[in-house]
């Protein structure tokens, strides 16, 4: 052990020799720097990945001839300046960080620094949870246009008010760590902000209102945290947005109406709030809408108040458990970009319409677990495309046309029209209008139809078992 290191380090000695002579003889090679911005960088460094690094011994020349990965240089006035510092695993030679980090206030001198980015960096919540400092930020107003924090859950307290300093941050990126506590309101004011992404935190309380003077903001994202209140009409002014997500919320009150007023954007997720009622009927001037998911929502309301066939670029549309009651209309089979419907769980009537077979690039159609009725249209070929991405099992009034011959592709969970336990409840409402009740006659007449059914039922049920069973002795 002791040996190899001592070869080892010979060999770097012998290696950083050769490396001085060469720009002995160039007399420029080293990429000239201020000693305290390099000192710095070492003892943040160091501050994140341990004591055992040595930077000055390992990367002499850290903006030059010995780059370390993750820290990116710049040149200004003939002085190179760190820009840009990204610690965590991201690549097989990046710095990691130690189990047992700290912050420390030596990324604060890096006055050039436009992106920092700590990945996968404080671990152990329990152990050593670790606060951002709320000081210092405003040294970095001038420079700092990128500020990630992803997977730290050991990086606990409140989002800093500072940040609302950094006028020159064009993307906020705090997720998944253990922040909690509110949004601060000053970050209202970060007006050069493209980016705004804080999901998967603890955060609570409201939404502030002056997000909306966010006018640069391109993708908001606020998605689980323990957000609740309205959602504030400020978003409305949005008007640049791209990307909405608000999910696994506890927000509540009706769909904001003000969002048909964002025409750019592609994709609103609002899924996993409270959100009541109805759907917003101005959803439907979001004609640049790709992804709209709202599943989960105690919404309740219809689908036929919405003109669909304005979402024309519609590929996601996820409706799922919001209460919805009503028919299915036609317009959806009009949106030829859809890939993936889903409207189960809901309380919807009616029939199916076998134009959603029509739908080019659908991928999926999950209409389980509501109250439709009536017999599946499709073709077996459709059937067998889809599987089980074709979901309509739980609705108990609803039955596939027996194909004669061969009914290899079945929709899962659905029985044969006429088949099967729900055929006595399919007729009893029959029984009471076209039979009434005038004399027991009648009703045992209905009660030999029904039974002849069953026992219809019975016979083809038969038969199914002996061509699986013979089809199973020739397999
Ligand atoms: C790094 O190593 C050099 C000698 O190789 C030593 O002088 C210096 O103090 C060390 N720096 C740190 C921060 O440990
Ligand atoms: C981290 O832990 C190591 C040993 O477990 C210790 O030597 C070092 O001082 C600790 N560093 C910090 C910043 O707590
Ligand atoms: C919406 O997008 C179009 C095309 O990408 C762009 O020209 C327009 O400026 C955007 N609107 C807003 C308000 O940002
Ligand atoms: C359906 O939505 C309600 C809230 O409206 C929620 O409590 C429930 O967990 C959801 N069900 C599923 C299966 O997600
Ligand atoms: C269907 O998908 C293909 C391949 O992704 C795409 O080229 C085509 O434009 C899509 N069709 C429609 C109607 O969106
Ligand atoms: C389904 O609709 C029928 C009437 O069409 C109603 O009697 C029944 O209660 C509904 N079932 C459910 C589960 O909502
Ligand atoms: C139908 O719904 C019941 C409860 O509502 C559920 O237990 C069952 O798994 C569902 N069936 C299918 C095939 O999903």
């Amino acid at each position: 052990m002791m040996k190899k290191v001592t070869i080892l380090s010979s060999f770097l000695l012998v290696f950083c020799f050769f490396c001085l002579q060469c720009y002995c003889e160039d007399g420029s090679m080293e990429a000239p720097m201020e000693k305290w911005e390099q000192e710095a960088l070492y003892f943040a460094i160091q501050g994140f990945v341990g004591n055992w690094w040595n930077g000055s011994d390992l990367y002499p020349d850290p903006c030059g001839w010995t780059p370390i990965q993750g820290v990116s240089c710049d040149l200004f006035n003939g002085l190179w300046h760190v820009t840009e510092l990204s610690i965590g695993p991201m690549h097989d030679n990046s710095l990691d960080c130690a189990p047992n980090v700290t912050l420390t206030p030596h990324i604060f001198s890096l006055k050039h620094l436009k992106s920092l980015s700590l990945f996968n960096c404080f671990t152990t919540p329990l152990h050593q949870p670790v606060k951002i400092k709320t000081e210092m930020w405003e040294t970095l107003s001038g420079s700092l246009e990128s500020l990630e924090f992803r997977s730290n859950p050991g990086l606990v307290g409140e989002i800093p008010e500072t940040f609302g300093h950094l006028r020159n941050l064009q993307s906020l990126v705090l997720v998944e760590n253990g922040l909690s506590g509110q949004l601060p309101t000053n970050l209202g004011n970060l007006v050069n902000l493209k980016r705004l992404v804080i999901s998967g935190n603890r955060i609570s309380g409201e939404v502030p209102n002056e997000f909306g003077l966010l006018k640069s903001l391109l993708i908001l994202d606020l998605s689980r945290n323990a957000l609740d209140g309205y959602v504030p009409l400020g978003l409305g002014g949005l008007s640049s947005l791209l990307k909405l997500d608000l999910s696994s919320n506890q927000l509540e009150g009706q769909i904001p109406e003000k969002l048909g007023n964002l025409k750019n954007l592609t994709l609103v997720d609002l899924s996993n709030n409270i959100f009541s009622g109805g759907l917003t009927k101005s959803l439907q001037e979001i004609n640049s809408l790709e992804e709209l998911v709202l599943s989960n929502n105690p919404t309740g309301g219809d689908l036929m108040s919405i003109k669909w066939q304005n979402l024309i670029g519609l590929k996601v549309l996820d409706l799922a458990n919001m209460s919805l009651t009503g028919g299915i209309p036609d317009s959806i089979c009009e949106l030829k970009k859809m890939r993936f419907l889903g409207l189960n769980d809901n309380k919807l009537t009616g029939e199916i319409s076998p134009k959603l077979a029509s739908l080019p690039n659908v991928s999926a159609i999950y209409l389980n677990g509501n109250n439709l009725t009536g017999e599946l249209k499709f073709s077996e070929v459709f059937y067998g495309k889809m599987g089980r991405r074709f979901g309509a099992w739980n609705n108990s009034n609803l039955c596939y046309q027996i194909m004669l011959k061969s009914a290899i592709n079945i929709p899962f969970g659905i029985r044969p029209c006429g088949v099967g336990d729900a055929t006595i409840d399919e007729l009893s409402p029959l029984q009471e209008s076209n039979f009434g009740s005038e004399n027991w006659m009648n009703k045992k007449s209905h009660s030999t139809a029904s039974l002849r059914i069953v026992t219809y039922g019975f016979r083809f049920m038969t038969l199914l078992e002996i061509l699986i069973f013979v089809v199973a002795f020739i397999l």
